[in-house]
């Protein structure tokens, strides 16, 4: 369902993405590991419209280089940020609710003669809101102000407003970032459970190889702006050039190598 070619980034002199193809089949979850400046973010920029890449990105055989970012999202995708992408002194209601305004049928002048079909789009909006709020647990906290609730709760707030405008792709930036690991596991359920409700086609940016192990159908790994792995996870592990773009780092790279020698995906 998407599918990038010879995809070209540049800020000034930095080359912030060069030359990475990758294609996602409908329903995968897709990862995207990478060091810091890699240029996963930079990706996730491109396929949203944020910046404009030389290349190809087709979504369901359309083209989205050229296309603003409401088009995109017009288009069935949908991303989270890596700092949170949320109104935080708005309710969790209120926040899914915006996320759904994509869905709203009938513009300006439509709403101000209130004609019966923008009540129905209306009520529909809300009950696809309780029904996310159902889904990820969040009907208890529905009228909390958002900057009140605890990170992780915040983080699951954040993937229903982003999956409140029905998307088809759902990008997620580091979801997990700032998480322990008990946040972790459960919003790994979450969105496991969501992707199979919804049917969402997931890339996804993370730093946490182990849980990037376990949950992704492929990944692909990025050094550099460029591709320097793509594959199953049992092959991105075995990847020399994977393994040494994550040695000799930093401390958590180090760690994250000592993930991927160890066989983190055992399990
Ligand atoms: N708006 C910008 N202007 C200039 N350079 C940028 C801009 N955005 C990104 N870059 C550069 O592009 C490269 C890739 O950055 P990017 O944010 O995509 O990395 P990342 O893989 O998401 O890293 P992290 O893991 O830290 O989030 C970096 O060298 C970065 O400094
Ligand atoms: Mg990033």
């Amino acid at each position: 369902m998407l599918n990038v070619e010879s995809l070209r980034l540049e800020f000034g002199g930095v080359v912030a993405l060069k030359d990475v193809d990758f294609s996602v089949e409908m329903g995968e979850l897709f990862a995207i590991l990478g060091p810091n400046g890699a240029g996963k973010t930079s990706l996730f920029n491109c396929l949203s419209g944020l910046v404009k890449p030389k290349g190809s990105i087709q979504v369901n055989g359309n083209e989205v280089i050229g296309k603003k970012p409401h088009e995109i999202a017009d288009m069935g995708i949908a991303r989270t940020f890596q700092n949170l992408g949320l109104f935080g002194s708005m309710t969790v209601a209120e926040n899914i609710l915006v996320g759904s305004h994509l869905q709203i049928q009938g513009g300006a002048f439509t709403a101000a003669i209130r004609w019966p079909s923008v009540f129905r789009s209306e009520r529909q909006a809300r009950r696809n809101a309780d029904e996310l709020m159902e889904l990820m647990n969040l009907l208890e906290v529905r009228d909390s102000v958002v900057d009140t609730l605890p990170y992780g709760i915040r983080k699951r707030v954040e993937i229903a407003k982003a999956v409140a405008s029905k998307p088809s792709l759902l990008l997620l930036d580091e979801p997990v970032a700032g998480m322990n690991h008990e946040e972790t596991e459960t919003f790994v359920e979450y969105v496991l459970e969501l992707k199979k409700q919804l049917g969402l086609t997931i890339v996804l940016i993370e730093h946490d190889v182990a849980m990037v192990m376990r949950i992704a159908d492929r990944i692909l790994a990025l050094d550099f702006g460029e591709v320097i792995g793509l594959g199953t996870p049992a092959e991105i592990q075995q990847n020399e050039r994977v393994i040494a773009a994550y040695l000799g780092a930093t401390d958590e790279s180090d760690a994250q190598t000592e993930l991927l020698m160890e066989g983190a995906i055992s399990e």
